[in-house]
């Protein structure tokens, strides 16, 4: 409703609009096993604070008779079940938002699946949630998944948890089966720093206990699940924290003019407030504030503003403006829990790119620490990790970042990683600290340079990677234009995949997370060389996209040649001249390429070289044909 007083000010419509914005919020998830009944509940919550319109009403009464399985009631899960397909497997398959209200409160509802593969599922819809509900069904009493969701709920921040314990009816209101399963939860529970934990025995189906108590069960007399819900106090006030201030663009419609915008991740900031940019630690004051609806003096977390400052200093998208009084750590390196979302192993050394506030960086996990067994809570020893499971890692990054550890703000402590080949987010993280190891170690810049090396030599260094299967003739072929290359007074080398790995790279074998390994060693050891300003030629079959997609990227423009040795395995696998296919063939050799281990072809490889029917002088000739045309040679 518009106010249609003009002498009110601007910075008191403002005021009004973000009240309303911000009346008395609560975000929170439910969770639990398959047929624990939270779509029901929810439905239930909806149903009774009247939030179900009319039409909506209508379309659940006709398919409750199509798909209900609750006889002639309405089926409440069905209004909250979305998805035709959800409700044809009868289980719920993505998080869910739902937005209600009561007279003293706004709810966000985040609907998170039970099903056991959706870990991630629920890390997504706890990441910005305040209260945990935990659905157990009375029968069953506490299940593996219940614990996980706890444990993973603490892990994201989660203070406050309600322990809701349904379908009581079906085992006669019992009072004593309520207490047992209560006893067990909190004892469980002693392990992790819950502020508040409430347990409410409930029946979603009929409604005891979620917004009436009900006439079941009058030895219950603690609140029901909505009055829990309205008046917790949840107690997270971003705006008494530090002030920070993520970039998102800078705006500069002309050269009077230069603001930072983006929206305040936490804290407050008023107008002739001290500000620094965290990572180049050049400081100003704010000068000018501008919001959605003008100018202000001050401005909260979760606003989106444009901030002018009194100095013309230096910040860009993804910089961080935080207060000069509380700044945020930076740091290039650090430890952080994972949770992993892909289908793909996380393979140590791989690079990712790495997503927090506004900046995106390339990162790779240096170390998992350990895993985390999310039933027992044991911490495993573990190389890689798979879909929905959990570790502690060190990171680091390709460039200092700023950041809060997570404990203290889940805005600015959490971030995402990012596939660089399919951009599918495929973890996301929690910061602990910054590991400073590394920092004071500075690249010392020699005087005796690349170009004065390469001119003396009289050529320009490259590295020429040949990939493809084994036995597919990378080492054939790289061997033969060595020998020409050499004959025309070239200064070479050659790296081949059986001989780094008898000495620099004896310690690894032939899993997925080792051949990064390989890769990421062989292509330093690469760039070393082309340093030394030789034409460096690359023999490993290099299997996968993302390591060559890493070792191109370590030299300039024009001086990475990936070239494709493509053999078709039938081929190779004919040829085994090391005998090698037969005994993977036979099962006596594992995760050999091609076979029981992926070969990921180039997409666009500089040269793309079909072997079947050449010999190998004739494709020396073509590469030799193209350094000649591209004046590498
Ligand atoms: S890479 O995948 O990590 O790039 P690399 O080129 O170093 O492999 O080593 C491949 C060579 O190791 C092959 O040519 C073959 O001689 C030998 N080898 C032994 N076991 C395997 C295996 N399981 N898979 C592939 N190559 C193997």
């Amino acid at each position: 409703m518009l106010n249609p007083d003009p002498t009110t000010s601007d910075e008191a419509v403002r005021e009004y609009i973000l009240s309303q914005v911000n009346k008395d919020q609560l975000r929170f998830l439910t969770c639990g096993s398959v047929d624990d009944g939270k779509s029901t509940l929810i439905g239930r919550l909806l149903y009774d604070t009247k939030l179900i319109f009319e039409d909506q009403l209508a379309a659940l009464e006709r398919d409750s008779t199509r798909h209900g399985t609750v006889g002639d009631d309405i089926d409440l899960a069905l209004l909250v079940d979305g998805l035709e397909a959800e409700r044809e497997q009868g289980i719920t398959i993505d998080v869910a938002y739902r937005f209600f209200a009561t007279d003293r409160r706004k709810f966000i509802v985040a609907d998170t699946p039970g099903h056991e593969q959706y870990t991630r599922n629920m890390a997504t819809g706890a990441s910005t949630a305040d209260l945990a509900v935990l659905l157990v069904d009375a029968r069953n009493g506490l299940m593996t998944q219940t614990r996980r969701h706890a444990f993973i709920a603490s892990l994201l921040g989660i203070h406050h948890v309600v322990l809701a314990i349904n379908k009581i009816d079906l085992v006669g209101y019992s009072q004593e089966r309520f207490r047992e399963i209560e006893a067990e939860f909190r004892a469980f529970a002693q392990g992790f720093d819950f502020e508040t934990l409430v347990a409410i025995p409930l029946s979603a189906r009929y409604g005891d206990n979620v917004t009436a108590p009900g006439d079941n069960m009058p030895w219950y007399q603690g609140p029901t699940l909505l009055e829990h819900l309205e008046t917790v106090e949840v107690g997270r006030d971003d705006a008494a924290r530090p002030f920070r201030f993520p970039v998102q663009w800078v705006n500069r419609p002309n050269l009077d003019f230069r603001g930072f915008s983006g929206t305040i991740a936490g804290g407050r900031v008023s107008v002739g407030d001290e500000v620094v940019v965290a990572a180049s630690g050049r400081t100003s004051t704010v000068k000018t504030i501008l919001s959605q609806v003008g100018e202000a003096q001050s401005a909260a977390s979760g606003e989106a503003v444009t901030l002018v400052l009194a100095d013309e200093i230096d910040a860009s998208r993804g910089d961080v403006i935080a207060s000069a009084a509380a700044r945020p750590d930076v740091a290039d390196q650090f430890a952080a829990h994972l949770i992993w979302m892909s289908e793909d192993a996380l393979l140590p050394g791989r690079s990712y790119l790495l997503k927090i506030g506004t900046r995106t960086v390339t990162a790779s996990v240096t170390e998992i620490k350990h895993k985390i067994n999310v039933n027992t809570f044991e911490r495993v020893a573990a190389k890689t990790l798979e879909l929905n499971e959990i570790a502690f890692a060190n990171l680091a990054l390709t460039v200092p970042v700023a950041f809060d550890p997570y404990e203290a703000s889940r805005t600015t402590g959490s971030f995402i990683l990012i596939d660089r080949l399919t951009n599918a987010t495929v973890g996301a993280g929690m910061v602990w600290f910054a590991l400073r190891r590394a920092t004071n170690i500075h690249w010392q810049a020699l005087e005796v340079d690349q170009a004065a090396r390469a001119q003396s030599l009289g050529q320009i260094p490259a590295a020429l990677w040949f990939t493809g299967l084994s036995g597919s003739g990378k080492s054939t072929v790289a061997s033969l234009l060595e020998k020409k290359l050499h004959v025309r007074g070239r200064h070479t080398y050659t790296l081949d995949g059986d001989n780094v790995r008898h000495g620099l790279n004896r310690d690894l074998g032939f899993t997925d997370a080792d051949r990064v390994e390989n890769i990421r060693r062989v292509g330093e050891v690469a760039r070393l060389f082309v340093d030394a300003g030789l034409l460096t030629l690359v023999s490993f079959i290099s299997p996968f996209r993302s390591e060559r997609a890493m070792a191109r990227e370590l030299f300039p423009d024009g001086r990475f040649i990936e070239v494709f040795i493509d053999t078709p395995i039938e081929e190779c696998r004919r040829r085994d001249p090391k005998g090698l296919y037969r005994k993977a063939d036979a099962g006596e050799l594992r995760n050999f390429t091609g076979v029981d281990s992926p070969y990921e072809a180039p997409e666009n490889p500089e040269l793309h070289i079909r072997t079947l029917g050449r010999d190998p002088e004739e494709i020396v000739d073509e590469i030799i044909a193209y350094l000649e045309a591209n004046d590498l040679i």
